[in-house]
This record gives structure tokens, sequence and C-alpha cells, in this order.
């Protein structure tokens, strides 16, 4: 299994290069403009004029040392990026190539060979860094917290996983993402600092709302020891959830569960809406202080699609999101939507990249796989007093 994930990643990892060398082939020559020999050299080799090409280093054996060195040196500037280097090493290669062939000094060819088998094995260090981390956020909303690693590793701890699902069970989002704890993987900084003072992770692990984070014996709650400790939805202990939620004021009821097993959507995401509606679960909106409960706003606003096929209208609704959001996580400084209706321009694509609905959805809720739940309505429907923020399109 591990094998054929890292496997996956080189692939994925070998094709972004060849993609990324297309696209970067046009910025990377108008940067490299600066020299004439330069310029023609990757101009003969791009559209394969072998004749020219070898014309061009006849005349230049002068010149060629200086640009090979140039070239490696652009390469090797922090600035770039693996794709930048592999391309400048690319370029660099084959006019050392040539050098070799033309003048029979194979120096530079060595030294450039040299530099990219570095490159490359620092590259797949790295995708093996990065594939051993894989099964830690296998679980929707698992945030693995490592900013601090060496000295975790020093103290003899591994990274932390953070498990939403678990707290989405006692706790709704607003109780932890009041408008200080940002809805952004990596821009909070823990530290156990200060959890000593009572805030981040220490506003609850403190012994009296839930275990503490500093006795030595529960250091490996956090610090997982290894990826598959992390609870999963079919481990989950219901009895002591219960008595859980009942210290901290939420509702868990395993016996309105059918089967005892938490209900999960199309896409194997928690149901969590449901949850509620079968009466399993009721999480607590403000056991810390700072997350101060606000009124609700109880109104459904219609998103007309436009799009070529008819295709389902989105409806929203401000009481579900309210419910569990605070109004500033979305409108402070329009955040994530101005507060006017019909003023955002929402699209599935700005979704896909973690912004608009999809600042939540995918991430900790529902997917955006899950298609029918936001376009549930048919296309041109209103439902009674629901506001439309887009007119319909003309058919
Ligand atoms: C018990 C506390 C707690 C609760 C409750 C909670 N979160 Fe979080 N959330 C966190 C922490 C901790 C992070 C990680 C922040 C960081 O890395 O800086 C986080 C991060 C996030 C992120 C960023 C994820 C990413 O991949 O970038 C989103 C989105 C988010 N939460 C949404 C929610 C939603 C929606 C809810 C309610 C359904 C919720 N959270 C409930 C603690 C909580
Ligand atoms: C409630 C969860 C939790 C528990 C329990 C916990 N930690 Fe942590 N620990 C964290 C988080 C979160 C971080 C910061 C993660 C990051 O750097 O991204 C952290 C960071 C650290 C760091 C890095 C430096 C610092 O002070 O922040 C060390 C060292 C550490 N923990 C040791 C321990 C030891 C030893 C224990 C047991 C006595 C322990 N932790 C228990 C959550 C926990
Ligand atoms: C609003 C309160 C609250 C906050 C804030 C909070 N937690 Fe928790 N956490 C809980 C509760 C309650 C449990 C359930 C365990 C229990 O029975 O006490 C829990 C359980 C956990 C567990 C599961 C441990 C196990 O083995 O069952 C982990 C891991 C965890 N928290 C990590 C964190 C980290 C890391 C942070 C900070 C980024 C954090 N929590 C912030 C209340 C909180
Ligand atoms: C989950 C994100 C989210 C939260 C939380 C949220 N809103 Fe909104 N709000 C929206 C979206 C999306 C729109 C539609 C904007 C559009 O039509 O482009 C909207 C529109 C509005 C509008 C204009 C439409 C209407 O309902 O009259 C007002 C006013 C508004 N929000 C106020 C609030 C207040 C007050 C709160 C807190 C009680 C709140 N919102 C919480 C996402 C949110
Ligand atoms: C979290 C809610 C949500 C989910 C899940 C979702 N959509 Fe959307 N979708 C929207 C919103 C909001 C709009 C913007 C409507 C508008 O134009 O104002 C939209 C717009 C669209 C549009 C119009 C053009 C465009 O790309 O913006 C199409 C087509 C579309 N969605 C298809 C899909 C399909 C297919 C899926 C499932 C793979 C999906 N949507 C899942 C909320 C969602
Ligand atoms: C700040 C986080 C956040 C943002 C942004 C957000 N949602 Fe949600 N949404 C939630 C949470 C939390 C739930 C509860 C269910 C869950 O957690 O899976 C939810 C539930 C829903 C539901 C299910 C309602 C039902 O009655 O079944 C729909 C539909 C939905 N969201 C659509 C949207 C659309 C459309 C947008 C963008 C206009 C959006 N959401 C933006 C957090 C968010």
């Amino acid at each position: 299994m591990k094998t054929f994930r890292l496997f996956i990643l080189l692939a994925t990892l070998l094709s972004t290069v060849t993609l990324s060398l297309t696209l970067l082939s046009t910025q990377a020559e108008a940067q490299m403009a600066s020299s004439q020999f330069r310029m023609k050299f990757i101009m003969n080799r791009r559209t394969n004029m072998l004749k020219q090409q070898e014309f061009l280093v006849k005349q230049s054996k002068d010149i060629m040392p200086g640009e090979i060195e140039s070239m490696i040196n652009d390469a090797l500037s922090p600035d770039k990026t693996f794709e930048e280097r592999m391309y400048f090493l690319d370029n660099a290669n084959a006019m050392a190539t040539m050098y070799k062939h033309e003048f029979g000094d194979d120096s530079f060819l060595a030294k450039i060979q040299t530099i990219q088998t570095m490159e490359l094995s620092k590259q797949e260090a790295e995708a093996i860094e990065q594939s051993r981390w894989f099964d830690y956020e296998g679980l929707r909303g698992s945030i693995l917290m490592k900013e601090h690693l060496p000295q975790m590793e020093e103290k003899g701890q591994n990274a932390v996983v953070y498990p939403h699902w678990l707290h989405q069970i006692f706790f709704t989002c607003k109780t932890c993402h009041a408008d200080n704890m940002s809805m952004k993987k990596g821009s909070n900084d823990f530290s156990h600092s200060e959890f000593k003072e009572g805030k981040q992770c220490g506003a609850c692990h403190n012994a009296k709302i839930s275990f503490d984070s500093e006795d030595p014996a529960r250091c490996d709650s956090c610090h997982i020891r290894e990826p598959q400790l992390v609870q999963r939805y079919a481990a989950i202990d219901h009895e002591a959830v219960k008595a859980t939620a009942l210290r901290v004021s939420s509702v868990w009821d395993p016996d309105k569960l059918e089967e005892g097993v938490m209900p999960l959507d199309a896409t194997g995401a928690v149901d969590w809406l449901k949850l509620e509606t079968i009466g399993a679960s009721k999480p607590s909106p403000s056991i810390l202080p700072e997350a101060a409960s606000e009124a609700l706003r109880d109104t459904f606003i219609v998103f007309r699609v436009k799009s070529e096929e008819p295709f389902n209208d989105v409806l929203f609704s401000h009481k579900v999101h309210t419910t569990r959001v605070n109004c500033g996580t979305c409108h402070a400084n329009n955040r994530i939507f101005k507060p006017e209706l019909g003023s955002n321009k929402l699209s599935m694509a700005e979704m896909a990249t973690g912004t608009q609905c999809g600042t939540c959805h995918g991430k900790v809720s529902f997917p955006l796989t899950n298609c029918q739940r936001c376009h549930s309505l048919k296309p041109g429907a209103t439902p009674k007093g629901a506001l439309v923020a887009a007119p319909a399109t003309a058919k």
C-alpha cells in the first residue's frame, strides 16, 4: 500500500514537472533573452534545428564555458522552483553535451550531471517525507500539525493530529472558530506555552473540560505514534463519548443510531445534520467564554445556476449555517461573502480552490462532490419566502 502510494505521488510529480516545463518555457525564455547565444541555442533545440545548432556551437567556443556556468548559476539561484531548476539544468546539460562533442572537454557535462542527480534525489527525499504523512489526514477534517516537529522529536514526540470529527460531536464550529481562530490550516501558531495560559487547545485540554495537555500520560493522545491510532468513526467508544457529552453540555445518544453507526453520506462523510435530526447528537455552541452566542439569521437564499445545460439551482440556509458558524467568520471584512444579496460572484472553479463555499465544504463539512446537497432546487424554482441572489437566466 505504502509503495503504491509513493508510486502515485512520484507519477503525479513527474507529470506536473512535464506539464510545468511546457508552461514554463515561454516565461523562462523571456528571462534568458539576456543572452543571445542562450536564446538561439534553446530555440534551435526546441525546433530540432540540428545543423543550425552545430554551426552556432562551432562559432561560440570562447563564450560557451561562461554561458554554461551562468546557466548553472541561474538554475541554482534560491528563487527557483524545482521545475525551473530542472529546466535550466536540462538546457545546460544539452550545451555541455555539444561542447564535449565539438571540443572534447567533458568537465562541464560531468559537473551538471552531478547537480542533476543531487536535485532529483533531494526532490525524491521530499516526496518520501510527504508520503510519510499521507495516512495522518485520512479522515475528513483531520489536521496534521507539525510546525514545531524538530522540538517535538527532541522531546520524543511525534506530530499532532487534530481530529475535527470527534470535536464536532461535542461542539459547533463557533465554539473554537470565534473570530480569533482562523479557518485556515497552519495559520494559528499553536504551542504549549499558550495551552498553559488556557488558550488554544488548553482552553479545554486542562483536566476540567477534557484531558490535560501537560499530563505525561496523555502526550500520545495528541502526538500520535501511528496514523492508524487516529480514531476511526467505527472505533468510537459510545459510552465514553456519552459521558463526555454530558460533561460539556452537549448530547450523545447512541441508541438513536441505526445499528450503532454514524450516518454517512454517499461520499463517506459523516452526515452531521442527520445526526441531529434523528436526535443522536446536539453539539454545544458556547462552552468557551469567547464563543458568545449570536442571534441566528433565518433566511433562505437561492442561487440561480448559470450554465448552458439546465442544472439544479442552489439553496443556502442562513439558519443551518448560523447555528454553527458566527456571522463574522463569513462576513467580517467581507472575509468569505459580502452580506448583500447577489453581490458575490460564486463559481465551482473558485470553490475548488478552497474559497467561497469551499472554505468549509470539502475540508471539514460535506464535500463539493456531493452536488445534489447544494443543487437541491429544480431550475427556476423558488421556495416560499426565499430570497433570490440572481435573476434566472433566459432559456
Ligand atoms: C474544538 C475546536 C474546533 C471545532 C469545534 C471546530 N474546529 Fe475547525 N479547526 C480547529 C483547529 C485546531 C484547526 C486547525 C487550525 C490551524 O492549523 O491553524 C481548524 C481548522 C479548520 C479549517 C481549515 C482546514 C484546512 O484544511 O485548511 C476549517 C475549514 C475548519 N476548521 C472548519 C470548521 C467547521 C466548519 C467546524 C464546524 C463544523 C469546525 N471547524 C469546528 C478547531 C476546531
Ligand atoms: C491536547 C493535545 C496535546 C497534548 C495532550 C500534548 N500536546 Fe504537545 N503539542 C500539541 C500541539 C497542537 C502542538 C503544536 C503543533 C505544531 O507545532 O504544529 C504541540 C507541540 C509540542 C511541542 C513543540 C513545542 C511547544 O511547546 O509547542 C512539544 C515539545 C510537545 N508538544 C511536547 C508534548 C509533551 C511532552 C506532551 C505530554 C506531556 C504533550 N506535548 C501533550 C498538542 C498536544
Ligand atoms: C472546546 C474544547 C476543546 C478544544 C478547544 C480542543 N479540544 Fe480536543 N477534545 C475535547 C474533548 C471534549 C475531547 C473528548 C475527549 C474526552 O473525553 O475528554 C477531545 C478529544 C481530543 C482528542 C482525542 C484523544 C483520544 O485519544 O480520544 C485529540 C487528539 C484532541 N482532542 C486534540 C486537540 C487539539 C490538538 C486541540 C487544539 C488544536 C484540541 N483538541 C482542542 C475538547 C476540546
Ligand atoms: C456560512 C457563511 C455565512 C454565515 C455564517 C452568515 N452568512 Fe450572511 N450570507 C452568506 C451568503 C453566502 C450570503 C449571500 C450573498 C449573496 O447573495 O451573494 C449572505 C447574505 C447575507 C445578507 C443579505 C441577504 C439576507 O439574508 O438578507 C445579510 C443581511 C447577511 N448575510 C447577514 C448575516 C448575519 C447577520 C449573519 C449572522 C447571524 C450571517 N449573515 C451569517 C453567508 C453567511
Ligand atoms: C457546497 C455547495 C455546492 C456543491 C456541493 C456543489 N455546488 Fe455547484 N454551485 C454552488 C454555488 C453556490 C454555485 C453558484 C451559483 C451562482 O451562479 O450564483 C454553483 C454553480 C455551479 C454551476 C454553474 C457554473 C459554475 O461552474 O459555477 C455548475 C455547472 C455547478 N455548480 C455544478 C456542480 C456539480 C456538477 C457539483 C458536484 C460535482 C456541484 N456543483 C457541487 C454550490 C455547490
Ligand atoms: C464557514 C463554513 C461554511 C461555509 C463557508 C459554507 N458552509 Fe455550508 N455548511 C457548513 C456546515 C458546518 C454545515 C453543516 C453540515 C456539515 O457540517 O457537513 C453546512 C451545511 C450546508 C448545507 C446542508 C443544509 C441542509 O439543510 O441539508 C448546504 C446545502 C450548504 N451547507 C451549502 C452551502 C453553500 C451553497 C455555501 C456557499 C454559498 C456554503 N454552504 C458555505 C459550513 C459552511
